[in-house]
């Protein structure tokens, strides 16, 4: 545990994380204590705690050599910063400890899994990266890599399959087998989940592929999840190099979710697919069972195509979703914020059948970190065909999301948030009315802005770097509009 590398990233984070102002943090989302994250690692439960992991690198507001940063949690909305878990300081992970997960064993020790990155220069002169699953135990703060690592080697996986795409194991427990899911390319390049099982996490042996991506839902598959929920079987993945498709996937680095059915080999069957979130900064989500069986998932709220949009004077880059709980309606996978937010409520302001008219503002109604939902009753406002509502505003800047009745599309749009890169700065989503009514709850938090349409039909997360002083909410429609509009303060 107390190699040089890991006591000094301890000591720096302990250090510097006391100079990052506290303008610069969300209030109940997880960021580093300093420097960069990427995904969500580890996100699991452990002695009456709820852990979380991160792609970490303290010493820049840049990607580097990953260690794992550390939080926990009791209610998904209150973090406590603990020291960094792991850091990559043995020959076989000196370039990377690159994503994973981590479980409670029977025997009372945490499992951490991740991917161990070596760099090394082929014999056609290219340096490549060569990709293993290593493992440590410990306690919930300190852990041990073990002598065999990795225990997952590229020797264990099928001839033709690719020997450096071998990444982010999602491990899980049933009887006394553990499992482990890894992300590989078959040989055409594309995606493929490799299930491993062993008895005592060291010795691992290939049991089943999954499912392969054909080159049909992007490239390479990265950060898998396979879980049960309300008695279908879900796949997470999420591809590098999608195109866009209908109206359903972005181009880029996307996530795809499919429901469908377990095999007894385990290897999965789908029935549909599905987008996760539509947003410009939603990627590599985990979820984890909560004590009282919930589905709670977790994301990072960036996504590698816009990383340079961050103003790299911050002394922090980059941030977690809030948790979502997940559930099933109409064959489709919802998401709702997690319920324990509403423990944080302060103010609240309520207006029923709010009139809307050109630009309209409403006493209470502003604000940087907030939960908010607006009703439309479509059988009241049969005369309009748009409607949008205006965040984090003021003279200069705006972020907006407009409402097309007529189209029945939703727009995001962060261009006047004080970007200053030609980065996505949109989104479009096809909405449908459910019963005649159009919800949006909007969870803000000082940079992000994660929108729950039709009780997380659809959601679309995004991080938006406006200034904090732009804190006003505006309505708008083209003609006289009644909206039930709610807005509840969030005080942690
Ligand atoms: C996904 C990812 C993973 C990898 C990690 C490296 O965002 O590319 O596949 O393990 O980031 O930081």
């Amino acid at each position: 545990m107390s190699s040089e590398l890991l006591q000094k990233a301890r000591e720096y984070e302990k250090k510097e994380s006391q100079q990052v102002p506290e303008a610069q943090r969300p209030a109940y989302h997880v960021t580093a204590p300093v420097g960069w994250i990427n995904d969500p690692n580890g996100f699991s439960r452990y002695r009456n705690w709820y852990h979380l992991f991160y792609q970490y690198h303290p010493y820049s507001t840049h990607w580097g050599p990953m260690h794992w940063g550390h939080v926990r949690t009791r209610d998904f909305i209150k973090w406590e910063q603990l020291p960094a878990a792991i850091a990559p300081d043995e020959e076989y992970d000196k370039d990377g400890c690159f994503s994973g997960s981590a479980l409670a064993l029977p025997d009372g020790r945490q499992l951490l899994m991740y991917t161990s990155v070596v760099r090394k220069e082929d014999s056609d002169g290219i340096v490549r990266d060569y990709q293993q699953q290593s493992v440590a135990f410990g306690d919930g703060t300190d852990y041990e890599k073990v002598e065999k690592n990795p225990v997952i080697s590229t020797g264990m996986i099928p001839q033709k399959n690719d020997k450096h795409d071998f990444r982010d194991p999602k491990v899980f427990i049933e009887g006394d087998t553990v499992f482990s899911l890894v992300g590989n390319r078959s040989e055409d390049g594309s995606g493929e989940l490799l299930l491993f099982e062993s008895k005592d996490c060291i010795d691992w042996k290939l049991k089943t592929v999954v499912d392969r991506c054909n080159n049909e839902y992007g490239r390479m598959w990265e950060c898998p999840d396979y879980f049960e929920l309300e008695g279908k079987q879900i796949l997470i993945v999420s591809p590098q190099e999608m195109k866009a498709d209908g109206g359903e996937f972005h181009p880029g680095n996307g996530t795809v979710l499919f429901v469908g059915e377990r095999n007894s080999d385990y290897s999965f069957k789908r029935e549909s697919v599905q987008t996760v979130d539509f947003g410009t900064d939603f990627y590599a989500p985990q979820t984890l069972e909560s004590e009282d069986g919930r589905r709670i998932m977790i994301a990072w709220m960036q996504n590698w195509d816009t990383c340079n949009y961050a103003n790299h004077t911050r002394k922090i880059y980059g941030q977690m979703t809030l948790p979502r709980e997940l559930f099933i309606k109409n064959g489709r996978v919802c998401q709702r914020p997690v319920r324990e937010i509403e423990n944080y409520y302060g103010n609240i302001y309520n207006y029923k059948d709010a009139v809307i008219e050109n630009e309209t503002k409403l006493d209470g109604i502003k604000g940087r970190v907030l939960d908010m939902t607006v009703k439309l009753d479509l059988t009241k406002n049969e005369s309009i065909s748009c409607f949008r509502i205006d965040i984090c505003k003021n003279e200069k800047y705006t972020t907006y999301f407009l409402l097309d009745l007529n189209k029945k599309t939703l727009k995001f749009s962060r261009e006047k948030s004080g970007v200053y890169q030609d980065i996505i700065t949109t989104r479009e989503i096809e909405i449908q009315p459910e019963n005649g009514m159009i919800t949006l709850r909007l969870l803000l938090d000082k940079y992000s802005a994660e929108l729950f349409v039709n009780d997380g039909e659809k959601t679309l997360s995004s991080v938006v770097y406006t200034e904090l002083e732009a804190d006003e909410i505006t309505f708008w429609a083209d003609k006289k509009a009644f909206a039930d509009i709610e807005m509840k303060e969030i005080k942690i």
